[in-house]
């Protein structure tokens, strides 16, 4: 997972988190979700919890801020789900993103590989029944970005959708678009056999070749960048950057299903084509 190199000699303060996530459009009750590396913003005075404290401040007074609490990392010994303690079991996506499943202040959705973390007024409500309806596909389970997730809500909130010093290239929340994309495409098979053909699709969350239809998240922030949806702004040495998630899915949707070939797998293409000959 790349990240931005950060300069240890600037410090960043809370004011400093808060004005920058003003400056991308946090406002006063907000929902801000957010991925980073710590180091890439310099040397945070006061270390992550700084961070917490900047975004609820910027989203004041009743903000909530979450982030990824993912603890499947791919390997062997993490790929049996009753392993995963919601209490107790590390995240795996960096310091910030554990340091806030520390924070006495926190609770953690209930998954056992999308798991999401938050502090303050919609926290409960975000991590709530995580998956506990309306399943969506994905090569992990059809849980973990049901219509019933945190990720889905994030959606639904319209929720400012950040990264500090890193991309897109880990915006776990592409995996819903993903799952919405197979989703349309399943749409044009008669109900009775939809089962069938989504059953074509590999359910498998291990590193083989399969048809989901992964995305290029980079390449798509350049084109949201380009049009100024996504924002960005300086946070200390690190490049803050955010769009709203209900721009992200719309945008996303239109343009790689306006041009799926260039966005998408063969193995993808390939079995849409089958779903819409069904
Ligand atoms: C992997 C990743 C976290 C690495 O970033 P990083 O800055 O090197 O590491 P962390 O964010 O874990 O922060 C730890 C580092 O911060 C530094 N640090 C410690 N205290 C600090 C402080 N107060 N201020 C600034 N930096 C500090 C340390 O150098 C530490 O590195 P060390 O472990 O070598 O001592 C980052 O590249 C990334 O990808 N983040 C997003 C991950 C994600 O959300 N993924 C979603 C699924 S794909």
């Amino acid at each position: 997972m790349n990240h931005e190199i950060g300069d240890p000699n600037v410090h960043v303060t809370l004011e400093m988190v808060r004005d920058a996530f003003v400056r991308i459009g946090a406002k006063p009750d907000d929902v801000v979700m957010f991925h980073g590396s710590l180091s890439s913003m310099g040397t945070v005075d006061g270390g992550v919890t700084t961070v917490y404290d900047g975004v609820l401040a910027a989203t004041a007074p009743h903000g909530t801020v979450a982030m990824p609490s993912l603890w499947y990392d791919g390997t062997k010994e993490r790929e049996n789900p009753s392993l995963f303690d919601v209490n107790t079991s590390p995240v795996y996506v960096g310091a910030l993103a554990e340091g806030l499943r520390l924070d006495p202040r926190s609770v953690r959705s209930n998954h056992w590989t999308h798991a999401v973390g938050a502090i303050g007024e919609r926290a409960e409500e975000l991590c709530a029944d995580h998956g506990k309806f309306g399943p969506r596909p994905s090569p992990w389970s059809d849980t973990a970005f049901a219509h019933g997730s945190p990720w889905q809500k994030l959606i639904d909130w319209n929720a400012l959708y950040c990264f500090i010093g890193v991309t897109m290239r880990v915006c776990t929340i592409k995996h819903c678009i993903e799952g919405m994309l197979l989703e349309h495409v399943l749409e044009h098979v008669p109900e009775d056999k939809r089962l069938e053909y989504r059953n074509l699709q590999m359910h498998d969350c291990k590193k083989q070749a399969y048809a989901w239809p992964f995305f290029n998240g980079e390449r798509l922030q350049q084109i949201l960048t380009d049009e100024g949806s996504f924002v960005t702004t300086k946070l200390g040495s690190a490049t803050l950057g955010g769009i709203r998630t209900k721009t992200l899915v719309a945008r996303a949707l239109e343009i790689i299903e306006g041009d799926m070939e260039s966005w998408l797998n063969a193995d993808f293409i390939a079995w849409r084509q089958k779903c819409l000959e069904a």
